[in-house]
């Protein structure tokens, strides 16, 4: 799916950058130009970040579980 349609970056583009340490829409910026045309698509990279770090961090604390059972 498009996230960015000015700069035709994708979810797809965008995790692989999250997976590489980008951290930041800015950062998404600098990397892939998202978020630097209309800016339309900032609040969804933004989402996209938010939801990966919880999930990192949901992993982390069931992994946390898991060795202290
Ligand atoms: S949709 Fe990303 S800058 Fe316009």
């Amino acid at each position: 799916m498009y996230v960015c349609i000015c700069n035709a970056v994708t979810d797809r583009d965008i995790l692989k950058a999250i997976d590489e340490g980008v951290s930041t829409v800015e950062g998404l910026g600098e990397a892939l130009n998202v978020g630097t045309c209309c800016g339309r698509c900032k609040s969804c990279a933004e989402g996209l970040i938010q939801n990966t770090q919880m999930k990192a961090g949901y992993d982390s604390d069931m992994f946390q579980l898991a060795v202290s059972a």
